[in-house]
């Protein structure tokens, strides 16, 4: 890179990062500077990895990867609903493949914070190309993350079948491990849609099938299909609901699954701020990532949430981030 881009690079860093002790916390073998991260979807095909760190992120997810290019959902595809601070998308996994993003991820050199690769299958994909695609993904990769994370709840690809039922779920954990060559650590992103019994009893079976597979982590959640209440334009068009409309339900389901296991829980949903990220901290995660808040509030997110952190923690007497996590959730 040349001497000026450095510069320019050094001077982003020193003016988004914040580094504190307090904000340090360790999770899937890695030691973050801050908790909290951006979420996948942001750079599906790892362009900007380098870019978001230096503004102040403490990890980055790149990804959906899926094996192989694919376009998604026709466009449009993605609509703001400013009135309700959310968005809807349904951009159903487009992306540039495995093999692209490899050679971006060999280009990139050292990233100076955990990166997970987040990966997917390709839309058409039935149950058993499916382990497949996951396995092709995982592979390509291998060398690159700190850890992956499966991608089995994105309410806008075609449901083929259902992914994140246990039996499916064990296969596809399965055939990772065996390929898993170094024991990176795994996680499984899950939606945020329990509202009814049964999808709360697979939920809780989800979390004990990935603890029999020696699955690291849960990130929680995805977009929600939960339609109701948003008054923006734009909010009946199909597709995931994100931002401030998810805040809530992703925050129970954080706490849900805090409850359910001693795996870390990555809390996303709705995070925009310091305080609603602390709120996802105090009911249960490890670390916290945001999408649609970045998109609302511009590269000063992260500056803004890891200094409002520290004040809260502050605040309430707190000297480390680790000491803050889960002290709201109910006793089970
Ligand atoms: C435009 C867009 C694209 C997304 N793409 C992905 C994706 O490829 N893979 C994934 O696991 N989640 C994806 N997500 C979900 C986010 O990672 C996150 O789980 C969700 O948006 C909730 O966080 P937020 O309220 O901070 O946006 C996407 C979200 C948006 C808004």
């Amino acid at each position: 890179m040349g001497g000026s881009a450095q510069l320019i690079r050094e001077r982003v860093r020193s003016h988004y990062q914040v580094k504190s002790p307090a904000l340090k916390m360790k999770c899937l073998g890695s030691e973050f500077s801050n908790p909290v991260g951006i979420a996948a979807g942001f750079d599906k095909n790892g362009e900007i990895t380098n870019s978001l760190i230096d503004l102040g992120f403490g990890f980055a997810e790149i990804g959906t990867v899926t094996p192989y290019a694919q376009e998604g959902e026709s466009k449009p595809r993605l609509f703001r609903l400013p009135k309700d601070e959310g968005m809807i998308n349904r951009l159903a996994f487009n992306g540039e493949g495995a093999e692209r993003v490899k050679e971006r991820m060999e280009a990139m050199g050292d990233v100076s914070a955990p990166i997970s690769v987040n990966i997917g299958k390709m839309n058409q994909s039935g149950p058993e190309d499916a382990v497949k695609d996951y396995v092709k993904v995982f592979e390509t990769l291998y060398d690159f993350p700190d850890y992956f994370v499966i991608n089995v709840s994105c309410p806008n690809t075609p449901e083929v079948y259902d992914e994140s039922s246990p039996e499916r779920l064990a296969e596809v954990f399965g055939a990772l491990q065996d390929k898993n060559k170094d024991k990176k650590p795994i996680a499984v992103k899950v939606g945020p849609d329990y509202n009814t019994e049964d999808k709360l009893t697979n939920l809780s079976k989800a979390i004990e099938v990935a603890e029999d597979q020696g699955i690291k982590a849960i990130v929680a959640t995805n977009t929600t299909t939960d339609h109701s209440g948003l008054e923006s334009k734009h909010g009946q068009e199909w597709g995931g609901v994100s931002g401030r409309p998810l805040e809530q339900k992703a925050t129970e389901t954080v706490e849900c699954i805090y409850g359910l296991t001693d795996l870390p829980v990555i809390g996303v949903g709705g995070v925009d701020s310091a305080e609603s990220a602390y709120k996802k901290i105090r009911h249960g995660a490890t670390l916290v990532q945001t999408y649609t808040g970045f998109v609302y509030k511009g590269p000063s997110l992260a500056h803004e949430i890891t200094s409002g952190l520290i004040d809260l923690m502050e605040r309430d007497g707190y000297t480390s981030i680790e000491e803050v996590v889960g002290v709201d959730c109910k006793e089970v």
